[in-house]
């Protein structure tokens, strides 16, 4: 069986919860796509390098959830040698056998357009950045700020910028509580996969 889940949104909407959730209960590889993007950031150097010779050991970092993470990725995100090098590992795990869930900014409108189900996942900026904030702690002012700078950059660069597929499903969840949006989500790709 070849299915693919696409999930996209901005950032903190609950994208790898759900991405999770769903390949958990339908059987489905899930590949978090941000965390490439971060692993780039957080080496270093030559980001094109970097992402060309992105490694297995580079994903397992343990400082790649950090808010100074996700502000590289999203620097090095908006070159586009960086997003080439990076295209076709993803190609070939949203279309490998037995189904793939892929979260990210751009799988639904670049790295898999195909996706029998395309889910974009969202929330007000003030309840996303409150949701990481209670991931990360800190100033929550200033979580906010990293979440709204972000997305900005994320929606504005030229090359794959964040935005729905056409044919997304999407999900707002300012007022759903994480299991609501799991919920929604799962009844989504299980209309779609006939389970
Ligand atoms: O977890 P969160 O939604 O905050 O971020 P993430 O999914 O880990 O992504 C970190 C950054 O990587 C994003 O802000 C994007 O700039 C970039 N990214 C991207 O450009 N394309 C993707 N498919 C995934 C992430």
């Amino acid at each position: 069986m070849i299915f693919t889940v696409a999930i996209d949104g901005p950032a903190a909407a609950g994208k790898g919860t759900i991405a999770r959730a769903l390949a958990a209960r339908f059987g489905l590889a899930h590949l978090d796509t941000g965390l490439l993007y971060r692993a780039v950031g957080a080496k270093g150097g030559d980001p094109v390098a970097a992402a060309q010779g992105l490694a297995a050991q580079d994903l397992a970092r343990d400082d790649l959830r950090s808010l100074e993470a996700g502000q590289a990725a999203s620097r090095v995100a908006v070159i586009p040698e960086v997003r080439a090098a990076l295209t076709a590992f993803q190609r070939r795990f949203a279309r490998a056998e037995g189904g793939a869930v892929l979260d990210g900014r751009d799988i639904g409108t670049v790295i898999c357009p195909e996706a029998e189900v395309k889910l974009f996942v969202t929330a007000s900026p003030e309840v996303r950045a409150h949701r990481r904030w209670l991931e990360v702690g800190g100033d929550e002012a200033r979580v906010l700020d990293e979440v709204i700078e972000r997305d900005r950059r994320d929606m504005e660069r030229a090359t794959a910028p964040l935005k729905p597929a056409p044919d997304a499903v999407v999900l707002d969840t300012s007022v759903m509580t994480i299991e609501e949006a799991v919920a929604a989500a799962m009844e989504v790709v299980a209309a779609r996969i006939g389970a």
